[in-house]
């Protein structure tokens, strides 16, 4: 069969593959991601790959080089989903790199290095809030405080020796409209945006919603409310900076009761690290002066920080000759999501091409792939890794 159609037909069968029936949620080393790994992995057994899957659930696929010595060149994306997700943020990547070595294969291709294909464990971070679990696991950069607020310690155990690694490549789907709107099947990304996740609790008094005045309340849901808009008024007044509240959780949570306790994520996000930090701190003051003015108490804990990550030149300018081989216009962009290159740019240089999607939706389940645009990819990324081995 044609490739990109059995990665269609690959995405397809593994949209199925969800903790939740009628809705594709996979997270971090649950049940749905342990049979995830297990059909990828006969996937890649069948395009001749030593497969394993490593501590911290990451699922690794290796074609090993016959040169002695021979270092290693990472490919890969993620197996996770957010929750109620779409069928190609992160799984595209892992079987578009499992296609490319088919497509090697065929043509009798040998390399210079060995290649390895991850499907990383976590990149949404749906289940801990703390993204990135299996890649930074890989990449040994696990902090103390993400081990505390996991239950798998041992994924420290996945680390691997940055010596052996020549660089990563990561293809995705673009998850916005620009490859859309220039009318492209692909781009070549620039930077992956630096992100800080937090987690905000107002505490106020729960009382009885027919008898406690207005006057006397200490809601700890109306408070939260006033941060939100606060959130996306400051966002909305810069230019590329996001940020979002995207779960809120009220206690006790009832129609008759007021809310004693809110706790709330926030995501924020910008191209230049410096723009992100400081709105954090704003957003900081922010929710404190709205829990005095109401009589909350207010406890802010960061959750997470990465920092922007430049793509690297020499391995983005053969992605590039690569798309420009095509006779396609060369576009260049940055990603405002996060990718596992983030966390991997810790151990080697990395790079990302970007597959267009329908619409520009995604962390959606109408997330939508032409085939067309697929078979692209995989066309790219196997005239990279042929480039690369020629170097
Ligand atoms: C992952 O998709 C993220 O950018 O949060
Ligand atoms: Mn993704
Ligand atoms: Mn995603």
């Amino acid at each position: 069969m044609n490739l990109a159609r059995l990665l269609m037909e690959r995405c397809n069968a593994l949209g199925s593959i969800t903790d939740e029936p009628g809705r594709l949620t996979r997270t971090f080393a649950s049940p749905g991601m342990r049979r995830a790994n297990k059909l990828v992995g006969s996937w890649m057994r069948a395009a001749g790959l030593h497969v394993r899957e490593d501590a911290a659930f990451n699922l690794i696929g290796r074609w090993n080089s016959s040169k002695r010595g021979a270092k290693t060149f990472l490919l890969g994306s993620h197996l996770d989903t957010v929750r109620d997700a779409g069928r190609y943020d992160g799984p595209l990547g892992v079987l578009t790199a499992i296609a490319a070595v088919q497509s090697l294969h065929a043509r009798g291709v040998t390399l210079p290095f060995n290649l390895e294909i991850v499907g990383f464990s976590d990149e949404e971070g749906v289940r801990y809030q703390t993204a990135y679990l299996g890649s930074r696991a890989f990449a040994g950069t696990l902090t103390a405080a993400d081990l505390a607020r996991i239950k798998e310690k041992q994924i420290v155990k996945a680390r691997r020796d940055h010596r052996e690694f020549l660089g990563y490549a990561e293809v995705h789907i673009e998850q916005g409209p620009v490859l859309e709107k220039h009318n492209l099947p692909v781009g070549v990304v620039t930077a992956i945006a630096g992100q800080s996740r937090l987690r905000a609790e107002f505490y106020g008094i729960a009382g009885h919603a027919g008898t406690v005045p207005m006057a006397m309340r200490h809601d700890a849901l109306a408070g939260a409310a006033e941060f939100i808009l606060a959130v996306e008024a400051l966002a909305k007044s810069k230019t590329g900076l996001v940020a979002t509240v995207g779960k809120i959780e009220t206690t006790p949570g009832a129609s008759n009761v007021i809310a004693g306790n809110v706790a709330l994520t926030l995501d924020v996000r910008d191209q230049k690290d410096t723009v992100r930090l400081a709105a954090v701190k704003m957003l900081h003051a922010k929710a404190a002066a709205i829990a005095k003015k109401r009589g909350l108490k207010l406890v802010w804990t960061p959750v997470q920080k990465t920092a922007a990550v430049h793509c690297d030149k020499t391995l983005t300018r053969i992605f590039s000759k690569c798309v420009a081989g095509h006779g396609l216009e060369l576009l260049r962009l940055p990603s405002g999501a996060g990718h596992d290159g983030a966390a991997l740019s810790a151990m080697c240089p990395v790079a990302m091409l970007f597959v267009r999607c329908k619409g520009g939706i995604s962390h959606n389940p109408a997330e939508s792939v032409k085939t067309a645009d697929a078979s692209m990819g995989i066309a790219v990324l196997a005239e990279f890794v042929e480039r690369l081995a020629r170097q």
